[in-house]
């Protein structure tokens, strides 16, 4: 990874960025596209990551990202109006804590996050949200004329792989607070359904060594599973890895099924998924439902914009406590306690009755 440090070279004055009133803001609000494009430019870019703790010039970062100066000039001090890097008045750029989170070797870096959320298919969606709140359905079949997930396998290989990567730092970054909530006593197996690449999981045998689990998910997810519980990892021993679509049929049988970050697709989806865990699970067996509430959190801003974003891909909607819980009892699980597993994830403990 290179990194620049360098002695500024050209002196530009910085203007504060006064607070805006509201014509101002809702100007700003309206061209939220460059505002995520302009992110976007920057972590593909590689930026962030050129950038060392020494302030740089956009001339000497360009030469380390291979762009042309100027425009990287421009991109920089339109993410500086965000705190995303600052410009300094020798007009050198220097890290923010925000900057810093696009690096890809930062700990707790939205890199991936940030790819995400502003891949391509999602720009040819957002103009459809008329569209999604006239008709409450996903857009997505009618502009890529298939699935949502269908097209991100078969079709848009890179996207899929960024999707796997944003998974993979999100639930890293929960698996650990998931793996401290639960309690597994009396737990044998445990699966995890929709596990992603199976960080959840791993958590969970790694703090258990006595439990053994089941992952289960696409195929095209699974082939990259968490190298833990892949032949010969660590945890391979106790981990067994399945592939399949959890609407059609769960051949599992586990003590503890997790549904994390799942449930947040249609509604006939959920009535499936829901059903298939049932069908596969003894009487008395714990299901363990993780999401994000859209009534319930701290980034409002976030869930609501992910919540409009699963109503084009999907169809799908980030739920409220209580229509989580309505989707839940409707499928015939008893509901218990629910708790926050940390300031964004709700954990609903849940029985398969009798
Ligand atoms: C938002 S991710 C959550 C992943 C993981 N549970 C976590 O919290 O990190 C949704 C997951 O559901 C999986 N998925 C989507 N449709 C599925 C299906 N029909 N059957 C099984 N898994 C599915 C996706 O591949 C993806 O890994």
């Amino acid at each position: 990874m290179t990194t620049v440090s360098t002695t500024p070279t050209h002196t530009t004055p910085v203007q504060p960025v006064p607070t805006p009133q509201p014509a101002m803001r809702l100007r700003e609000i309206v061209f939220g596209a460059a505002r995520s494009a302009a992110v976007r430019a920057a972590a593909r870019l590689g930026v962030a990551d050129a950038l060392g703790e020494t302030p740089a010039t956009a001339a000497e970062l360009a030469g380390a990202v291979k762009t042309q100066p100027v425009p990287l000039q421009r991109l920089l001090r339109a993410l500086s109006c965000y705190g995303i890097f600052t410009e300094n008045a020798d007009g050198t750029f220097a890290h923010t804590e925000m900057s810093r989170l696009l690096r890809a070797d930062d700990p707790h870096s939205l890199r991936d996050i940030s790819l995400w959320c502003t891949e391509p298919w999602t720009w040819e969606v957002w103009p459809r949200l008329d569209d999604a709140v006239r008709s409450g359905g996903n857009v997505f079949e009618d502009v890529f004329g298939k699935e949502f997930f269908d097209y991100l396998h078969q079709d848009a290989h890179e996207s899929a792989q960024v999707f796997n990567r944003a998974m993979t730092t999100s639930s890293m970054q929960s698996a650990l607070d998931v793996a401290a909530l639960l309690d597994l006593t009396g737990v044998s197996v445990v699966a995890d359904i929709g596990g992603g690449q199976g960080h959840v999981l791993a958590s969970l045998l790694e703090k258990h060594p006595s439990v053994s689990g089941t992952l289960m998910d696409l195929p095209g997810v699974i082939a990259r599973a968490d190298e833990r519980l892949r032949e010969g990892g660590a945890l391979a021993g106790r981990a067994t890895i399945v592939a399949g679509d959890c609407r059609e049929g769960i051949p599992v049988a586990a003590d503890l099924y997790i549904i994390k970050n799942i449930l947040e697709w249609d509604d006939d989806s959920t009535r499936r998924a829901l059903r298939a865990v049932i069908a596969a699970a003894r009487p008395g067996a714990r299901v363990v439902v993780i999401e994000n509430l859209v009534d319930d959190t701290p980034s409002m801003r976030f869930t609501t914009a992910m919540d409009l974003l699963l109503l084009l891909n999907v169809g799908g909607a980030k739920h409220t406590r209580q229509s989580l819980v309505d989707r839940l009892s409707d499928a015939g699980l008893s509901i218990g306690e629910i708790r926050p597993v940390n300031p964004y994830l709700h954990a609903f403990e849940c029985v398969v009755p009798g």
